[in-house]
Order: structure tokens, then C-alpha cells, then sequence
């Protein structure tokens, strides 16, 4: 059994992603681990300023909902980030939840080239939804999450779900007209299967 934080970065509160999100954790929860959905809609995090006070010991200037995610980010062992495409890239709520990141890196003496300090070492997972399926589509955002949170936070990434041709938001939602909903479920279900 794996604990497991999903992050939801927006989206609308039954759209493409919410559903996309929700089978996922269907699937992880069917599997046997313990599942905890947090949504970025509900819980504000703003973005990193960079006062450093965090690296002189003081507590985040940022008053807002990430200090009460903090224990349930360093007890999860899977952060799953999830989010529709908007402008070719994650959303700037998820994107500011992973710039509060800098405030649980520690002090890391001998870092790895590139890297300036340790985080916590966990699973990572990407599900995203988008009107546009091409092959492109999805460049941007993969670009970000390979190398932030996988190459430079150092997370072990358990793979992506990206899923194009859900409808533009000026419609009602499409993906259940697609296989993603049913990809996810197993996504979930197999993530620690292996
Ligand atoms: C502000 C905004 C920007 C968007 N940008 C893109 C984009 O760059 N590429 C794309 O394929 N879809 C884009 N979309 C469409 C959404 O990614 C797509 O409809 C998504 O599934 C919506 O998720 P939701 O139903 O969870 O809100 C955009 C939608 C909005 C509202």
C-alpha cells in the first residue's frame, strides 16, 4: 500500500481533468493504496516570491493553504500532478504549487551538477487533459516536468497520461467520449503493480 497525493491544478469542477483525475484514483484505490486528492481550486497556494526567507529558517511570507499540505506532501511516497493544457503548458496553480517546493528543499552539501539543494525523494506522475491532440501539443508541458520535477527536484517519474482530444472549455466536457477515462482507471490500478 502507497500513499498517494494527487494534486489537481485547476480545470473546471466536472471537467475533462476532475473526471480524468477521479478514475485515476478509482484505479489507485482499487489497487489498495491510500489515495488523497487535493485541488487547487479549493486550497490557494501563490507562487514563490524568492525573499529566501525559508533558507534563513523563517516561515514561508506566503499566507495561504501550502503550509497545510506541507506534512501531506513529505508523507506521500506518489505526487501525482494533474492539469488541463492552457497555453501549451501546466496551469500557473500547479505550476506555483511546484515553486513552493523551494521551501521543503533542504541544504544538500555535495548536490548533483545542476542541482542546488535536496528534496525529498518520491514518485511523480503527470495526467493532463487538452482540446488539441497533435503531436506537439503536449511539448511544453512534458519539457517542464522532465526536467523540474524529475531531473532538477529529483522525483521518480511512474509515467504520464496525456490526454488530447477532450474539447475546448467552450463545450461541455468530451472525455468520456474518449478511451482516457478508461487509461487512467488502469493507470492507477497498475502504477505499483510491477
Ligand atoms: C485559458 C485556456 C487555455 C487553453 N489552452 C489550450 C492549449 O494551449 N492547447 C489545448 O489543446 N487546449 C487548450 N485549452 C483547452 C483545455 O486544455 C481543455 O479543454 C481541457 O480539457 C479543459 O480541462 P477541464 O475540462 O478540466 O477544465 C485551453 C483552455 C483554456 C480555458
Amino acid at each position: 500500500m502507497k500513499k498517494i497525493l494527487v494534486v489537481l491544478g485547476g480545470g473546471r469542477p466536472n471537467g475533462n481533468t476532475r473526471q480524468l483525475v477521479d478514475s485515476f484514483i478509482r484505479g489507485a484505490t482499487d489497487a489498495g493504496n491510500d489515495v488523497k486528492l487535493i485541488s487547487l481550486n479549493m486550497t490557494e497556494v501563490k507562487g514563490c516570491t524568492g525573499c529566501n526567507a525559508c533558507r534563513y529558517g523563517k516561515p514561508c511570507v506566503q499566507k495561504d493553504g501550502f503550509n497545510e499540505l506541507v506534512p501531506k506532501i513529505k508523507a506521500a511516497d506518489l505526487i501525482v500532478f494533474a492539469s488541463p493544457l492552457l497555453f501549451w503548458t501546466i496551469s500557473s496553480k500547479l505550476k506555483a504549487f511546484i515553486e513552493r517546493f523551494y521551501c521543503i528543499a533542504e541544504e544538500d552539501p555535495n548536490p548533483l551538477l545542476g542541482r542546488y539543494e535536496k528534496y525529498p525523494v518520491k514518485d511523480a506522475a503527470l495526467l493532463m487533459t487538452s482540446a488539441d491532440d497533435f503531436f506537439w501539443t503536449y511539448e511544453q508541458a512534458v519539457s517542464y516536468y522532465k526536467f523540474t520535477v524529475i531531473n532538477y527536484i529529483g522525483f521518480h517519474d511512474k509515467g504520464m497520461l496525456l490526454a488530447g482530444g477532450c474539447g475546448d472549455t467552450n463545450g461541455k466536457p468530451q472525455i468520456d467520449k474518449t478511451n482516457h477515462l478508461k487509461d487512467a482507471y488502469a493507470f492507477g490500478l497498475n502504477i505499483y503493480k510491477n
